[in-house]
């Protein structure tokens, strides 16, 4: 195996996106379009990965980091041009260089590792990825000799009536010899309709110096999909979506409606756990085993411990442990820490809270920076009163304390182990263990009140 490079192409602005974010920074499932380039390329052995940036180049590298090394594209002069940039960190090398474009986060490592193993036992100066398109509308297209040689790529727009019914499409990723590609780039003009250095020119030049050109059909179009406008990128998150809850699924993940469940590419599911509908799974989430996640839950950056449901809830950046019950309805917000068996029922939201286990608050609750001991149970309605307008502040409730319905904890307040909050009480002062605390008016019933209304 001779050594292997890559130059992925991402300077371009993606003027048909008609966005504020440059196009290979769009995410699908999550996942910016340019990192699913990257992760793909990762086990194909390559030495030395380029990005090529403009547009957003701060942007990009920010988002990419130290995984790649990077050229700067100043103008985009067309994608021969971009290349043309790596002269500075390939040139002299002997190698195989793969050419990949930031706008195509459908590509797999299969294919890409195909494609390099096609090129190499081949031993042509470039192998060109195609593919079939149903519609090849906006693609390069593949042109042939009566031989069945590839001769040349013709761009669509500089495409004549009969070449635009030719199905082929180059896909822009491309293998080539490296010290054959940097030569013939010195040749490529922008003679053409888009006044652009095209990269698949230099299969012609390289074709009309006598060299081998290959081409690897790729039976999955899909797989190559460039991303130029949003209806592409729909296009694609539908298809990443599939094949993410495809792996899932192999892996002993069930769902109940595929199509209805959006899960982003880093999220982690164990087996024999249950998706239902209307799920949204984001960022860093990680589930356990045997859990029940939806119907409608949406997860971001949390992780969930085995045998855990969550129902009809929202779980931002949170840790839940095993056998926890959330939901219907329950909003777990950031920085909180659920420990085992620990119920939260409809209507509660919990925020920067720890709850130990076997702790219970089942129904219409706010618990805010509070730390909530084992066993603790917060009745119906009570909420920590957190906010004084400017701070926030601390509610500690310790293992095995009761807080009856409809309290108010203002904080900063502790209720000890073991104590008693008689409902509807709004404590102010420290709850010693064991005590009970009643904070509310007394009753006193007005006897035949009615009855002296009545007679004025
Ligand atoms: C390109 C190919 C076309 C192929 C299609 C497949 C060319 C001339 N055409 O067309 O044959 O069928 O991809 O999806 O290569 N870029 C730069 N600098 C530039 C121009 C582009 O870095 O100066 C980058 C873009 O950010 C993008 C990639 O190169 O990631 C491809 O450019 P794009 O303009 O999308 O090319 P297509 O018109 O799709
Ligand atoms: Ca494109």
């Amino acid at each position: 195996m001779s050594k292997r490079f890559a130059v992925i192409l991402a300077a371009g602005k993606g003027t048909r996106m008609k966005s504020d974010l440059y196009k290979v920074l769009h995410p699908v499932c999550g996942k910016a379009m340019v990192q699913h380039v990257v992760d793909q390329l990762q086990g194909c052995n390559i030495e030395k990965t380029i990005a090529v940036t403009g547009h957003g180049a701060e942007l990009v590298k920010e988002r990419l980091g130290t995984e790649v090394e990077y050229v700067l594209q100043e103008e985009q002069l067309g994608t021969g041009h971009a290349v043309m940039q790596a002269d500075a960190l390939l040139a002299g090398e002997k190698g195989t260089t793969v050419v990949l474009c930031g706008d195509t986060p459908l590509i797999t490592q299969n294919t890409i590792d195909a494609l390099l193993e096609y090129h190499e036992t081949q031993g042509a100066k470039v192998t060109v990825l195609t593919a079939k398109a149903d519609d090849p509308t906006g693609y390069g297209r593949v042109i042939r000799d009566e031989n069945d040689a590839v001769k040349r790529i013709v761009e669509h727009k500089d495409a004549n009536t009969e070449e635009r019914y030719v199905q082929e499409i180059n896909t822009a990723t491309y293998c080539f010899d490296n010290e054959a590609l940097f030569e013939a780039l010195t040749h490529v003009n922008n003679d053409n309709v888009q006044g652009e250095y095209y990269l698949p020119d230099v299969i012609e030049i390289l074709q009309k110096q006598g060299e081998a050109i290959a081409a690897y059909q790729t039976a999955d179009f899909n797989e190559t999909m460039g991303v130029n406008d949003r209806v592409a990128l729909s296009r694609a998150e539908k298809e990443m979506q599939q094949r993410i809850n495809e792996q899932h699924m192999r892996n002993g993940v069930s769902f109940i409606d595929s199509d209805s469940t959006y899960i982003e590419s880093d999220v982690k599911i164990g087996k024999d756990t249950v998706v239902y509908p209307g799920v949204v799974l984001q960022g860093e989430t990680s589930i356990g085993n045997y859990c029940v996640i939806g119907p409608h839950t949406e997860m971001k950056n949390s992780t969930i411990n085995d045998e855990t449901t969550v129902k009809q809830s929202v779980v931002h950046n949170s840790q839940v442990g095993k056998r926890v019950s959330i939901g219907p309805f329950s909003h777990i917000r950031p920085q909180s820490d659920i420990s085992d068996d620990v119920r939260i029922g409809n209507f509660v939201e919990v925020k920067k809270t720890k709850m130990g286990n076997k702790s219970k608050a089942s129904h219409l609750s706010y618990l805010g920076d509070a730390e909530i001991g084992a066993e603790v149970n917060v009745g119906c309605g009570s909420i920590t009163v957190n906010y004084d307008g400017k701070n926030k502040h601390l509610t500690k409730i310790e293992d095995g304390a009761f807080i009856g319905c409809n309290s108010n904890l203002i904080a900063p307040v502790n209720v000890g182990a073991g104590a008693y909050v008689a409902a509807g009480s709004t404590i102010t002062e420290d709850v010693p263990g064991e005590a009970l605390a009643i904070a509310r008016e007394r009753q006193t019933n007005k006897e035949k009140y009615a009855s002296k209304i009545n007679k004025k």
